[in-house]
């Protein structure tokens, strides 16, 4: 841009307000973002910086003369009565203990009394009431002027068009933020992509193009929701209402009139209070339904509000707190692939070095070649990238205008870049495979850190760097290889000291003790999660029985008995058990395909050679009366037990002791009652184990749960 070639003040500032106004009209007028806003804010903020050196240079119609947004031409104008003003913002914690140091000298007091909330990520909008009918809804425009959007508003379910309550003022004002929810914005997107529209950007996009419709039935099809924060106007006429004397107190009475506001609010006492409000929400942050973009301090008391009243634009009372901009613009430098475990190929970007969400950030997940086709994506590319919590940092889009004059479309990789071999997709499916299976190194790598992960055979110490080695200077093809492997041997990769080989030979041979249904989680099927491998686990008892299985004719057995079910429900008659419950098609071939394969068969035959071992038990599935088998008691050891679980174990969490008492037949209940037939107690058991004492249930420990799973007797 030609911003940077110039070092004339004059022409600096002209060249970021023409950026500015260009990006402002794409953004308010057209709905089509050019640029992330943490690249708008630092143009902003250059040219403050200019203007601030230069205030000569300052133009009446400047971009950082307006509090933002421009009203679009073709809704009708609102004057606001009272200004829609912005809020001054901090980036750190400096900035919050300097603003509360100006407002208790402002205040002349030795500690204030703040309301605290959530920092939106939608459109300010105004409702003014009169008599407690809505009557009119605008947005927020320049401060000034708005536009008219009061059929638009009435379509959002959550606003009431009239107010709760008797005796409503004569008018008010009531402002907040319209905003769209994560779940229905990726589901619009959806709708788009399906009926080939425009997709929208993001929440607070989607928000503002749906709002700002000149046909109303357009935002009744997308669902928007507002939370209050705020008070215009106000005219108590002769109802007798007298506004409450504080932030926090409005929008309590906001909520019994039945407006919306937001939960997440605190009120709090100096400083210290604001910081941990802020670094709570901070790491609620991802979880939150919708987008916030910081937290809000007010000064609680309206009085002491009026005697800060306002500096330029912005209130002295009110400060916005800012998190990390989870939204950056940067350039892909290049696109490799990645393989997993079953083979997937993942485009990744590369990417320059950019500071979002917190962390500087070089990759980017392009998840698969229909993404990147759909978004366009190539090497040179401008993009923008968002990391929001911690969910891995994936490429939003191109910012087209941009492009490199000699850019190429991408194209995956076909052959793997790791083995060699061809990468096929299959029909219907998302995702490109490398074909090498366990031929090709990034996938054995990727089977053996799943084979030794916590959930699977648990083998601590076994990570990425170790395995690396091991599957580079071919030490281990299969997993059974793992439990050949000895001190020398592990001592002698990079990095490892004689204890940490020593501790890793032990884990090793510790992790041969497992349950049958870690053993299959550890397998790596597809579509084999720990679930799946739990009902198989408990349905098939015995490893024999699954490798015998004939597929085919289990589903059949399952349709029909489907069948059957809807026969006696509707005679009125009782259910039967239908076997793999839970248990679809999908997953029904993948164990078919898996276990087909001849090497696979080897490769579990090896781990039993090896000596892997877990208690068996005859499970449901295959005995001839498994249909007559009440539902859930298998015939393991534990056939038949109900155990309760309380308090911590010494060895096992609480979701390993159910799976290792369900694989072999047992059942857990969440309470304790006489049908109970053992209480397995840990470290402070509370309440559950008192119970087990007064109705003479037997305690028992982690241990003798243990000895009865192995030695197959209860005692
Ligand atoms: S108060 C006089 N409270 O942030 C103070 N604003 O830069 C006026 N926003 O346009 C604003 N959440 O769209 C306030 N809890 C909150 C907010 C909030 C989001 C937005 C609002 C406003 C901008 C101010």
């Amino acid at each position: 841009m030609s911003r940077a070639a110039t070092t004339d003040p004059g022409l600096q500032a002209e060249a970021l307000r023409d950026e500015l106004v260009r990006l402002d009209h794409a953004y308010h007028t057209l709905d089509d973002p050019l640029a992330s806003d943490a690249e708008y804010d630092a143009l902003f903020r250059e040219l403050q910086a200019v203007e601030q050196a230069h205030p000569d240079l300052q133009t009446p119609d400047s971009p950082t003369q307006r509090v933002g947004g421009i009203p679009r031409s073709d809704l009708p104008t609102v004057q606001h009565e009272v200004p829609m003003l912005s809020l001054g913002n901090a980036f750190d914690d400096a900035g919050i203990v300097a603003f509360d140091r100006r407002v208790r000298e402002g205040l002349g007091v030795a500690s204030v009394r703040y309301a605290a909330e959530l920092k939106f990520d939608g459109l300010a909008v105004t409702l003014r009431y009169e008599n407690g009918l809505l009557v009119r809804a605008a947005t927020r425009g320049d401060g000034s002027v708005g536009e008219d959007v009061t059929p638009n508003a009435r379509t959002i379910a959550t606003l009431p068009l009239r107010l709760e309550g008797a005796h409503p003022p004569a008018l008010i004002d009531v402002r907040g933020e319209v905003l769209m929810f994560h779940a229905d914005f990726d589901a619009i997107n959806q709708r788009q992509r399906a009926a080939d529209a425009r997709e929208f950007v993001n929440p607070r996009n989607a928000a503002a193009g749906s709002l700002r419709q000149l046909d109303a039935r357009i935002t009744a099809s997308r669902p928007l929701h507002f939370f209050a924060y705020g008070i215009g106007a106000f005219d108590a006429g002769t109802s007798g209402v007298a506004l409450p004397e504080t932030h926090s107190g409005l929008l309590d009475w906001y909520r019994k009139l039945g407006i919306p506001v937001n939960d997440e609010r605190a009120v709090m006492e100096g400083c210290e209070g604001l910081l941990d409000f802020y670094r709570r929400i901070g790491t609620q942050r991802a979880g939150l339904p919708y987008d916030i973009d910081g937290v809000v301090y007010k000064v609680d008391a309206f009085e002491a509000q009026r005697r800060l009243g306002f500096v330029a634009r912005a209130p002295r009372f009110a400060i916005a707190h800012k998190f990390p901009a989870e939204e950056a613009t940067t350039v892909i430098e290049q696109i490799d692939v990645q393989v997993g475990r079953t083979g997937a190929i993942t485009p990744v970007a590369r990417l320059a070095p950019v500071f979002v969400g917190g962390v500087t950030v070089t990759n980017a997940t392009l998840h698969n070649e229909d993404e990147i086709r759909r978004k366009d994506v190539r090497v040179g590319d401008t993009v923008i990238v968002r990391r929001a919590g911690d969910v891995i940092p994936e490429v939003l889009r191109v910012l087209i205008d941009k492009r490199p004059a000699e850019s190429v479309e991408y194209r995956l990789p076909t052959a793997c870049p790791v083995c060699g071999s061809a990468v096929v997709r299959e029909e219907g499916e998302a995702v490109a495979r490398c074909s090498g299976g366990l031929v090709c190194a990034a996938q054995r790598k990727q089977a053996l850190l799943h084979f030794a992960q916590r959930r699977a055979l648990d083998i601590e110490g076994l990570g990425d760097k170790v395995v690396d080695q091991l599957v580079v200077r071919d030490l281990v093809r299969q997993p059974a290889d793992l439990f050949a492997l000895d001190r020398e041997t592990v001592a002698g990769l990079d990095r490892m000291a004689d204890k940490s080989a020593a501790n890793l030979v032990d884990a090793i041979e510790k992790a041969k003790r497992t349950t049958f249904a870690r053993f299959l989680f550890a397998l790596g099927i597809r579509h084999v999660g720990e679930e799946v491998a739990r009902v198989l686990a408990r349905e098939f008892g015995r490893l024999d029985a699954l490798l015998a299985a004939d597929w085919p004719a289990l589903m059949e057995r399952k349709r029909t008995l489907q069948k059957e079910n809807v026969g006696r429900r509707t005679r009125g008659e009782a259910q039967r058990p239908i076997p793999l419950e839970g248990i679809g098609d999908e997953i029904v071939q993948a164990l078919a395909q898996f276990m087909a394969e001849p090497h696979n068969r080897d490769a579990i035959g090896r781990m039993r050679e090896v000596g892997i071992v877990w208690p068996e038990a005859d499970g449901t599935i295959l005995r001839v009366d498994a249909v007559d088998t009440p539902q859930g008691a298998s015939a393991g050891p534990l056939s038949g037990k109900t155990f309760v679980l309380t308090g911590s174990l010494p060895d096992l969490t609480r979701d390993e002791a159910k799976a290792r008492i369900e694989a072999t037949g047992g059942k857990v209940s969440a309470s304790v009652s006489r049908k109970t037939d053992f209480v397995v107690a840990g470290a402070e058991a509370g309440s559950k184990a008192e119970k087990a004492v007064e109705l003479g249930v037997p305690l028992i420990d982690q241990e003798a749960l243990l000895r009865m799973i192995e030695s197959g007797r209860i005692k």
